[in-house]
């Protein structure tokens, strides 16, 4: 205080020595302006409950490779990834996860469902998975859903979101798409991605996001998403991942958001994703 003062008297004494009349001493206590957030408009919250429910059969389960429904032999793997990413992303503050790959099939989307279905297992946390792979959208058909729109519609603001969500669990909804999009890059790059995932969240409050992404190395749609988001995982293929491709992947992820995870699917029998 006493130094701010005296500063401030120098200052002036400078300035008068320098022929200026008049000192305009400004406080250093101005009020700052609100977030921006503070200045939208509060939306009503939508209804969780009131979203269209889709049942999951142990069919459609089994053929989708969706192993964490409940507990099952495969599903230990997906559980304790669930619960170390949790933890980071709860002590973080962080609530948007994106999975991707370097490579096309090294089961982003196996993943993607596999730990949304283990968080629904957690009854106190509500999840929404969201397809953001509009080039080869898969999580409709593998889960057999029919939503109005799909994530490209809800960012084209053709179809609201409480039209497009489908709820598959109490706690757990998805947000897939009917078809592949053209332009799927410059639409994920769009302004509208942060105002939709904003209004998403306001919304329903969930307590986690996990976003399915195209992968990394064959077009820019995942760079173009991935400022998005608070966290990403790395889903590598054991036999087909090479470790440029993964080195590579690492530093173009790590220079957009933290890195949370690296997965290695397909590790040995084909019949698990194992190693985390
Ligand atoms: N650990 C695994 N064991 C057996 N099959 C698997 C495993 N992981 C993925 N698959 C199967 O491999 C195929 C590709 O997986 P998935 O669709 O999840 O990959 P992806 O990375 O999302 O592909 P894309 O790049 O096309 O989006 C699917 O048929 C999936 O069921
Ligand atoms: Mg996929």
């Amino acid at each position: 205080m006493a130094v701010e003062r005296v500063q401030s008297a120098i200052a002036r004494a400078r300035a008068q020595r320098a022929g200026l009349e008049t000192v305009y001493e400004i406080d250093e206590d101005l009020p700052m302006a609100e977030d921006e957030e503070d200045f939208i408009e509060p939306l009503p919250p939508e209804d969780w409950n009131a979203l269209p429910k889709s049942g999951m059969t142990a069919r459609i389960l089994d053929r989708a490779r969706i192993v964490t429904a409940g507990l099952a032999e495969h599903s230990s793997a997906f559980d304790m990834m669930r619960t170390k990413v949790l933890q980071r992303m709860k002590t973080e503050g962080w609530k948007r996860i994106a999975i991707t790959s370097p490579d096309k099939s090294c089961g982003k989307s196996m993943v993607a469902m596999n730990l949304a279905f283990s968080l629904s297992r957690q009854v106190e946390l509500r999840t929404i998975l969201v397809e953001a792979d509009l080039r080869q959208p898969s999580l409709a058909k593998a889960m057999r859903l029919s939503p109005q729109g799909g994530f490209a519609e809800v960012l084209r603001r053709e179809v609201p979101f409480p039209k497009s969500l489908v709820r598959v669990r109490e706690n757990l909804a998805v947000l897939a798409n009917r078809d592949r999009s053209p332009a799927s890059a410059e639409l994920l790059h769009s302004d509208s991605v942060p105002g939709v995932l904003k209004e998403i969240e306001r919304a329903y409050r969930p307590d986690m996001m996990i976003f399915d992404l195209p992968p990394l190395m064959l077009a820019d749609d995942t760079l173009a998403f991935l400022g998005n988001v608070d966290c990403a995982l790395l889903v590598t293929s054991a036999e087909h991942t090479t470790t440029a491709q993964v080195e590579a992947c690492v530093r173009e992820i790590s220079d957009r958001t933290a890195l949370v995870g690296v997965v290695l699917n397909k590790y040995r029998s084909a019949g698990a994703a194992s190693g985390y």
